[in-house]
């Protein structure tokens, strides 16, 4: 039995939950639950399928493992085949079992002859009507982890001396992103001048893939008819082209991953011509087992450093096991340290302000990730936004632009393209900033550049604007600096006898550089 399920209606590409055991948890007991569900009830135990087609010809599969005792029931839900996470708060809504699980999605359940009609929720992000089917539980079980190898320290492959800079598609087209939007960015980059402010990276993430061939070659789906044309597109424009995979069997989307076929993908990207590949956990966590992080991404490093052709490894992984101490042996370029950033503020902030402490990890060729730009995607002031990118330079992150570039606003434009800050992350030091100190709700961070010089923030963490200084002690000179420029104000401050004294807007940044 395998009902045809209707479109999906922007479903909500998944957070990110992954290693969790695969256990059932008791849930809330509902009188009135055990009452309509007494005898005679259908019987909702047992393993479902929830088939979702998408338009470019992928089917994604939910699976949902319900265990009904009385008024109880328990469950877990595997969204997109991915890790199993436990159902919450199970109560009925009328004639619907309604129920949560942590990555915000809502499910409302109700039998239907054999099937269980289901309905998800995204959070607010659209929804998506199936008809589930049973199937037998052994089915949905995880496949066996493969063997990995012994843990080695590769060479390094001699890119990213700076942090990268380009662009990814996740962050304001999740599964939308498609080969025509990829051509326009990459023909935006430039025309923005972009490009010629040191952006290069073009690259599609998560959703790309459609499954494998007969010879077990992965294989695009609709979305992206020809990819070799596609890398070729990019790079007539002097741009590169990256890509998305999982070392699971899923990415976190729920399309094909690269499980057991690491060297033959990283064959098929260098022959499509790629040359830049974000590695995601994500199903690979219903696998292997946290200890195997280092030598499951060691394989995919060896495969990319044996594909003859030079591809900047890119570790996404949320910051498990301190992959700052493994990254660099595994061949990686950048890792990311964070779960997935949202364009609020409260996420922005939080994130970037908790690196200071990774410092130490950065080095040329190797760098910390604390997620990709939200710069211009409208959940944040300009003065936000401008304190977002800022902060990625002090901290010599991977600068990804995450929004559109074909409507950029003029104020998003000049924040991505001020070569002066651009300048500090691209620092040939290529030593991270940190927190040096913070008063009154305003962090100064220091940068040290390559001749000596450093990039100073004054960071407002506050909702007002705040009157902030810091000593030249403070900043670790002895004496009057030669020279403080204001790198958002573009012009040269005067630097006085005893150190700097500004105001700084609220949630705002002043950028000086002292030499
Ligand atoms: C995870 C990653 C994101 C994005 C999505 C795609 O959540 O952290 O950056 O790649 O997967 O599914």
């Amino acid at each position: 039995m395998n009902p045809p399920t209707p479109p999906a209606s922007n479903p909500r590409p998944p957070v990110r939950s992954y290693g969790r055991a695969l256990r059932f948890s008791l849930l809330t007991a509902i009188s009135a639950f055990a009452a309509q569900w007494a005898s005679g009830a259908p019987d909702l135990n047992g393993a479902w399928s929830i088939d979702v087609a998408k338009p470019w010809g992928v089917t994604l599969h939910t699976f949902l493992v319900l265990r009904q005792e009385g008024g109880t029931i328990a469950g877990t839900v595997y969204p997109n085949n991915s890790g199993g996470i436990p159902v919450r708060g199970a109560h009925l809504e009328g004639s619907d079992i309604v129920f949560r699980i942590e990555w915000g999605w809502t499910f409302h359940v109700r039998p239907e002859g054999a099937n269980l009609r289901v309905v998800v929720s995204y959070d607010g992000d659209g929804k998506d009507e199936a008809l589930a089917y049973p199937v037998p539980e052994a089915s949905i079980r995880a496949p066996a982890a493969l063997p990995v190898p012994a843990v080695r320290s590769l060479s390094d492959n001699g890119l990213a001396r700076t942090p990268p800079m380009g662009w990814n598609s996740w962050n304001h087209f999740a599964e939308s992103v498609d080969d025509r939007i990829v051509r326009e960015a990459a023909d935006a980059m430039v025309s923005s001048g972009m490009a010629a402010a040191g952006y290069v990276y073009v690259n599609i993430d998560d959703t790309w893939e459609a499954g494998r061939d007969a010879l077990g070659n992965i294989v695009p789906n609709r979305k992206f008819p020809d990819m070799k044309a596609l890398a070729d597109y990019v790079h007539a424009r002097g741009l590169k082209l990256g890509i998305y995979s999982s070392p699971g069997p899923l990415t976190c989307g729920g399309y094909e991953g690269s499980y057991g076929h690491e060297e033959q993908d990283a064959r098929t990207y260098a022959a499509w011509g790629i040359d830049y590949l974000k590695y995601d956990w994500c199903s690979a966590g219903r696998i292997y087992s946290d200890s195997e992080l280092q030598p499951v991404y060691q394989k995919m490093g060896e495969a990319l450093q044996g594909c003859g052709r030079p591809i900047v490894f890119s570790l996404c992984e949320y910051g498990m096991r301190d992959v700052w101490n493994w990254g660099p042996a595994v061949g990686g370029n950048l890792w990311r340290t964070t779960g997935d950033i949202q364009d609020n503020w409260k996420s922005m902030s939080e994130i970037g302000f908790n690196q200071g402490r990774l410092a130490p990890y950065a080095s040329p060729g190797h760098w910390n990730d604390p997620d990709m730009l939200e710069v211009g995607n409208g959940g944040m002031s300009a003065a936000e936004y401008r304190t977002h990118f800022s902060l990625w330079c002090m901290l010599a992150a991977p600068l990804m632009a995450g929004n559109d570039l074909r409507s950029m606003s003029e104020d998003t434009r000049e924040i991505v393209t001020n070569r002066e800050v651009i300048a500090v992350d691209q620092d040939a030091l290529g030593k991270e900033g940190s927190r040096l100190f913070a008063k009154d709700g305003v962090e100064v961070w220091s940068k040290p550049l390559a001749g000596g010089g450093q990039a100073v923030g004054l960071f407002n963490r506050n909702a007002a604007e705040t009157a902030a200084s810091f000593t030249w002690d403070q900043i670790g000179r002895p004496s009057r600096p030669r020279s403080v420029r204001d790198l958002w104000q573009h012009r040269d401050v005067a630097p006085g006898d005893g150190g700097v004294s500004a105001v700084v807007p609220a949630h705002g940044v002043v950028l000086l550089l002292v030499k």
